[in-house]
């Protein structure tokens, strides 16, 4: 039987992961098949048991509402899960169990690579303070910034992620009317720009040289990414390729091989200019 794979959410519809796995496993010639599932707000755990024990299921992507749960499922998490406190993918390993993973980090290291955006000795600041950003703190701090801020409305979500990652690297949470000096790098975290909306940031936050990379993306420029370029920032970056990252990170992860991302991406953007 081919191996399964699935996406699962609420709601799950515009996914766009079926599309950049298959064409991920076209490319490696991999045999399997990847789906979206919608599963119901209250019933993650048992569809989940149903996919992994009758449904032929290897592995699952796991997206809003269901990231907490999914860690709650696994029977086992990698460091970078245990980390996030939340899993995007499981996996499910030879003696039956089923191990949580967390591939969003690596997928926006992967992309900042990709734009030889290098984060060691750098200043980076982390705007929000939610399940998006502590999903990706380890692997940002294994980068080795010279410093990483997090700055947050509520700052004492900022200072509680800052403790809980002190052990990694030099970082403080913050409120975004304590923050100092020009940043090399800023990531954009918040949900803000969902609704149109940014966070209260300085000028002097940004000169030309710093990069702004908006874990959002969308047919125009983000919010945030417009106010960086009125600003003089002439690198911006949006999160389409975090989502091909960690995409990929996942097929890894399952198959063992590592796919080009260079052709979704291709793919992906053509089909938003239509
Ligand atoms: P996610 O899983 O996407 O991270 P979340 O855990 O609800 O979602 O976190 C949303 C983040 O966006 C939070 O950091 C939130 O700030 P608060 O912790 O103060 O709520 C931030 N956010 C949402 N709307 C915002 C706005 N209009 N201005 C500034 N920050 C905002």
């Amino acid at each position: 039987m081919t191996d399964r794979y699935a996406v699962v959410g609420n709601p799950i519809g515009h996914s766009k992961s079926p599309q950049i796995q298959m064409a991920f496993a076209a490319e490696t010639g991999e045999d399997i098949l990847y789906t979206a599932l919608l599963f119901p707000v209250d019933g993650f755990e048992r569809e989940a048991r149903m996919f992994f024990e009758h449904g032929g299921g290897k592995g699952m992507n796991v997206t809003v509402p269901f990231k907490e749960e999914a860690f709650r499922f696994a029977d086992s998490h990698t460091e970078r899960a245990s980390r996030a406190g939340a899993v995007n993918t499981l996996k499910l390993l030879d003696d039956g169990t089923i191990v949580g993973d967390n591939t969003d980090g690596a997928g926006l290291v992967a992309d900042l690579h990709r734009y030889s955006v290098s984060m060691k000795n750098r200043r980076i600041l982390i705007l929000g303070a939610g399940g998006a950003v502590r999903g990706v703190l380890q692997p940002i701090l294994s980068e080795q910034p010279a410093e990483l801020v997090i700055a947050n409305r509520t700052v004492s979500k900022a200072q509680a992620l800052a403790d809980d990652f002190a052990d990694l690297g030099t970082l403080k949470g913050c409120g975004f009317d304590e923050l100092e000096g020009t940043f090399d790098l800023i990531i954009n975290g918040t949900s803000a720009s969902l609704g149109g909306e940014l966070p209260p940031l300085k000028d002097s936050l940004v000169n030309a040289d710093t990069v702004t990379y908006d874990m959002m993306y969308g047919a125009d420029l983000t919010v945030f990414n417009a106010w960086a370029v009125e600003r003089g920032v002439a690198r911006t970056i949006d999160g389409l390729g975090m989502l091909v990252g960690q995409a990929a990170e996942a097929f890894h992860v399952w198959r063992g091989k590592r796919p080009d991302v260079e052709p979704v991406l291709a793919m992906l953007r053509g089909d938003r200019r239509r």
